[in-house]
């Protein structure tokens, strides 16, 4: 008796159990759509990876319906409603890949549904308008066109990605290629995605028919999408999982910003700040919306400085979410090739300086500040930035730490300066062929060491001072290159006028 009563909580027990791990697979689902459904049968088996990823983002758990129930502050969705045939049914296959079909060009008959692969910002916006407008005016966003429309850089690409051939006693070079821009410049910037033709496939499920997309595949951060709309949310919030988690850690940043020319990666990641972040965020929620400064995170991510709305444990908001990345910055220190105050529009690509080059600064410094934001659109960013700092720091250790950097501006464009007169005299004299006649300004030796001095060592000094990691300001890239730099290109000077006849005059 005694034992047939323990066996019985047993399996009581079990199927309790049992019950409750089942239930609590269950209760997190609200309803898939039956398009959606038919998806997944098939890609469950032909994409696991996919599925899977999905059905851990918050797309597959909450519906718009449930998401517009929410606060403001903890809201995740920015449109006011959502149309009925959306609202009900989680976010799934049928409901990205199926949105605006009308307006895509690569739109394919694909097993009874019509559908397109390029899910587009444009189609993010039905249900996260705000991002998506905010996000346009961010340089990011128009990456592709203010590289590729932009003169004077199509030398740069050109210097890059070309193939030199020494022959007959002599350097020949050869410009480059579609393919190799692609892997190169563009897979950051972002490529140019079009319907090139039309491929019949035969695939696991038999045969099917696919269009064919040129520079494919892309999550450049300026991609031209078919539908005509720009950018990939998916560089920072990578599919399928399209996590805010991923997005406010710094290795997301790092994909593009790490190369001695954009160092911002690496000078976070040797500071403080990055440092904390490192050793400590196991303690740390990077999922929370809001975000409490202190009880969520207890130093700055790339995020917390340029992007994410941050709160005090009262709730207040210290500042705004911003997909506007510029929103806080009054500077470019990225050098074009001297620092100077933030462009006015994402695309710099119609920007003009007096001698012709388009640049937002003169060859002499100036800026060309039609084309930049005036002093006090600055001032007003810097109390952006400077009410992220306020979190943690106090007035004084603020203070200090910006002065730093209007001095390191000030000094690092000077270095540039003699740099470039340097450069310009060899010009002057006929010792290399740049600007003057007319021919491409960034392909001898001395003028790559010209275009060194400001992209790698001026940067890396700017990007150190404004967010730590004082090596990069010093011996790693920074003032010791600067100086060794420059006065290697004056020795290179004086040699060149010691071997080489005037080419003219
Ligand atoms: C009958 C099975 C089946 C159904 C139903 C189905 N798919 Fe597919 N899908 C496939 C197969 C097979 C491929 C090819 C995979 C490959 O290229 O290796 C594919 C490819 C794709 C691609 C990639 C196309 C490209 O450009 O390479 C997308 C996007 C896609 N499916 C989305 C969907 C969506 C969204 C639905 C539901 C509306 C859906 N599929 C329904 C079987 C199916
Ligand atoms: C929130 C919108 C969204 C949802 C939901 C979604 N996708 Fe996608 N999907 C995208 C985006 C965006 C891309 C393109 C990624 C990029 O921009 O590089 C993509 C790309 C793809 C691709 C091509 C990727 C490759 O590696 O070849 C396939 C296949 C695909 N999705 C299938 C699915 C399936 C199956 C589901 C459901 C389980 C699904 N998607 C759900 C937005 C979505
Ligand atoms: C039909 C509506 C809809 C579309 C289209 C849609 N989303 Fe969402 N999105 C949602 C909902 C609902 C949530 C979850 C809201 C919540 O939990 O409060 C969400 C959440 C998110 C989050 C926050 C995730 C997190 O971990 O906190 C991101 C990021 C996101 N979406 C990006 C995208 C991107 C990028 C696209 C386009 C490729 C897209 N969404 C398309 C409805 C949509
Ligand atoms: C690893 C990613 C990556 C690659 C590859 C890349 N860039 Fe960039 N590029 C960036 C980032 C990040 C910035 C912005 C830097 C900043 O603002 O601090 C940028 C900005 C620029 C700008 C400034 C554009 C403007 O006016 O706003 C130019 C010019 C540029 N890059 C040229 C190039 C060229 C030329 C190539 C290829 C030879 C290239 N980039 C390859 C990441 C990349
Ligand atoms: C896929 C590559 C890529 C990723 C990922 C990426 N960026 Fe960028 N970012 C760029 C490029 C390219 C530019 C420069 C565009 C230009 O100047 O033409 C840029 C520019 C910027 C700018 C200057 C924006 C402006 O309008 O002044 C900021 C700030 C920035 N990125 C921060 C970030 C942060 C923070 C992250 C991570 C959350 C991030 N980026 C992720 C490629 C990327
Ligand atoms: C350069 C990186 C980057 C790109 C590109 C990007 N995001 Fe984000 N996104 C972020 C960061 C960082 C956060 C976290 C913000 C925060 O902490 O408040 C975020 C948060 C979000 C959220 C959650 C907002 C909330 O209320 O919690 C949504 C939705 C979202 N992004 C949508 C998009 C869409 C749509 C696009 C494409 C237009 C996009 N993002 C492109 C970096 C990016
Ligand atoms: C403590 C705050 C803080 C952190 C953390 C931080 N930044 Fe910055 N960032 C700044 C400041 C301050 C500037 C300079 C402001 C200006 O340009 O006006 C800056 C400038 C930049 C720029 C240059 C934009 C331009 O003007 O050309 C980029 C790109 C950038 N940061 C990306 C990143 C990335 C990527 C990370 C993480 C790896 C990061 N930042 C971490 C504060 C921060
Ligand atoms: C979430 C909290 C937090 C935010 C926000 C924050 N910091 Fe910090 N910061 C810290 C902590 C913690 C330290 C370590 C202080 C220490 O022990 O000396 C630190 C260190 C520093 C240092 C010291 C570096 C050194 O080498 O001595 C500087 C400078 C700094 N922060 C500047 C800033 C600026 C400027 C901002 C805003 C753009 C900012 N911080 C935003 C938490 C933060």
């Amino acid at each position: 008796m005694k034992t047939l009563l323990c066996r019985h909580k047993i399996l009581l027990t079990i199927i309790l159990l049992l019950g409750s791990v089942f239930f609590s697979g269950q209760v997190v689902a609200a309803e898939v759509s039956e398009d959606t459904d038919a998806c997944i049968g098939c890609h469950s088996v032909v994409t696991p990876g996919i599925v899977s990823d999905w059905q851990k983002s918050l797309h597959y758990k909450v519906s718009p319906t449930e998401g517009l129930l929410k606060d403001s502050i903890e809201r995740r969705i920015s449109a006011e409603s959502v149309s009925e045939g959306l609202a009900e049914t989680v976010v799934g296959c049928a409901e990205c890949h199926m949105m605006n079909s009308g307006k895509h060009p690569d739109s394919f008959e694909h097993n009874g549904f019509t559908i397109h692969t390029v899910v587009s910002p444009a189609d993010c916006a039905t249900c996260h308008p705000t991002e998506v407008t905010e996000f346009a005016d961010n340089l990011m966003a128009e990456a592709y066109a203010s590289l590729m429309n932009n003169p004077t850089y199509a030398h740069m690409i050109d210097s890059t990605n070309g193939n030199h051939e020494f022959d007959e006693g002599a350097m020949n070079f050869h410009g480059s290629d579609p393919l190799t821009e692609a892997d190169s410049c563009l897979s950051c910037h972002g490529t140019d995605v079009k319907i090139i033709g039309v491929e019949t496939r035969e695939t696991d499920m038999g045969e099917m028919n696919f269009p064919q997309l040129s520079n494919w595949p892309n999550s450049g951060v300026g991609r031209l999408n078919p539908d005509g709309s720009v950018g990939a949310c998916s560089s920072c919030h990578m599919r399928h999982q399209f996590s805010i988690e991923v997005a406010r850690k710094p290795y997301t940043c790092a994909q593009c910003h790490k190369g001695p020319d954009v160092p911002a990666y690496k000078v976070y990641s040797v500071s403080m700040h990055g440092n904390i972040q490192k050793s400590v965020d196991k303690n740390w929620d990077y999922k929370a919306v809001p975000w409490t400064v202190g009880k969520d995170f207890n130093a700055p991510t790339c995020a917390v400085c340029h992007a994410s709305e941050i709160v005090d444990e009262n709730g207040e908001v210290l500042v705004k979410r911003s997909h506007r990345f510029n929103d806080r910055l009054p500077w470019r220190i990225f050098g074009l090739p001297y620092a100077h105050p933030h462009p006015i529009e994402a695309d710099t690509s119609n920007i003009v300086n007096k001698g012709g080059l388009h640049f937002p600064t003169e060859l002499t410094g100036e800026p060309v500040s039609k084309f930049l934001i005036s002093q006090e659109e600055m001032d007003k960013r810097q109390v952006n930035m400077e009410a992220v700092c306020s979190g943690c720091h106090s007035y004084q250790w603020i203070k200090g730490h910006f002065a730093r950097l209007d001095k390191s501006i000030e000094t690092t464009n000077h270095m540039t300066l003699q740099a470039t007169k340097i450069l310009s005299q060899a010009w002057a004299e006929g010792l290399a062929e740049g600007i003057p006649q007319g021919e491409n300004p960034v392909n001898e030796a001395i003028e790559l060491k010209w275009v060194e001095q400001w992209l790698f060592f001026g940067n890396s000094t700017r990007f150190a001072t404004a967010m730590g990691g004082a090596d990069y300001g010093v011996f790693a890239d920074g003032r010791w290159s600067q100086t060794k730099n420059l006065q290697e290109m004056y020795d290179y000077l004086k040699f060149l006028r010691a071997t080489k006849p005037p080419l003219k005059n």
